[in-house]
């Protein structure tokens, strides 16, 4: 069931769980988490930057999809459609494409203009029945050529962009988009702390889930981390099982080359990191 993302993630901030946030590339991403989703009776956010987006032909295709998809599987969870990252045209371009959710992420602007961009797409989303996240400070590394330098966000600034009507805020905490280097430091707590403080209890969003330990993850859910983002972790367990099925062979026996046998390693590489992060997140059986 395509929805927006605001009761799943105010349920999930007041019964203290997050929910996942899962990028997606392509069908069988797709499909591999509406399935795990629907197992596991959990809520979903299914992510899509800018440049899943234009790999797949555009926001359009992918709205429709996911909705055909969505349909088709007889998926009965609450799932939400929402753009990752997002520039201001991608914004506007999803809500024309039928997303269901929008992430504008206007922290490489100047802070005046991440306030003015937010406050005008967080009028046009909720218009539109559509839930908004916004950003301030920025993830470090790389998404997608989204590069953030890694800034801890002001907990004063977080307020005021907390204050224009976001559903959810992600701020950046030390965390980092992709597999986090030996001399990381970990999660920013006392300014995650701040926040949560500062602004009331906002639901927030923990960007670059890939590889943060489970008792950070609990930390940051128990001080108002509501959502969670996953993208590389499902991309490295599909590719080493896909590399595995290669590496043994597979691919030439019999018809192995056929893309349904040669993806389906991948594809249930990807299932099973969900499960782990759903149930990591709490999230399972709180559809
Ligand atoms: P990872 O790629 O580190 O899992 O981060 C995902 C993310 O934050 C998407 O916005």
């Amino acid at each position: 069931m395509v929805v927006n993302a605001k009761e799943m993630i105010q349920k999930a901030n007041r019964g203290h769980y997050a929910v996942a946030q899962i990028n997606i590339n392509n069908l069988e991403w797709t499909k591999a988490a509406l399935l795990t989703a629907q197992e596991l009776n959990s809520p979903v956010i299914l992510g899509v930057s800018g440049g899943a987006g234009k790999y797949m032909t555009g926001f359009s295709t992918v709205a429709a999809m996911v909705r055909a998809m969505d349909d088709s599987l007889g998926i009965t969870v609450p799932v939400a459609l929402h753009l990752d990252h997002g520039g201001y045209e991608e914004s506007l371009a999803c809500v024309k494409a039928g997303f269901s959710s929008i992430m504008f992420d206007g922290s490489h602007f100047a802070f005046e203009e991440n306030m003015a961009k937010t406050a005008e797409l967080v009028k046009l989303a909720h218009e539109n029945g559509m839930t908004i996240e916004a950003e301030v400070g920025s993830i470090g590394g790389e998404e997608d050529g989204v590069v953030g330098m890694g800034e801890v966000a002001s907990p004063e600034e977080c307020k005021k962009i907390a204050d224009l009507g976001v559903d959810f805020l992600a701020a950046g905490i030390g965390n980092i988009h992709g597999v986090y280097p030996a001399n990381w430091k970990g999660l920013d707590f006392a300014t995650l702390e701040r926040i949560h403080e500062i602004t009331g209890g906002i639901p927030l969003v923990l960007h670059g889930g890939t590889g943060i330990p489970a008792e950070m993850i609990q930390k940051a859910i128990s001080l108002g981390v509501s959502k969670i983002n996953v993208n590389t972790e499902c991309q490295l367990s599909f590719a080493a099982a896909t590399r595995k099925y290669i590496e043994d062979g597979k691919d030439k026996q019999g018809k192995g080359f056929d893309p349904r046998k040669l993806l389906a390693p991948g594809f249930e590489a990807i299932k099973v990191t969900v499960r782990e992060k759903l149930e990591l997140f709490g999230s399972a059986g709180k559809a």
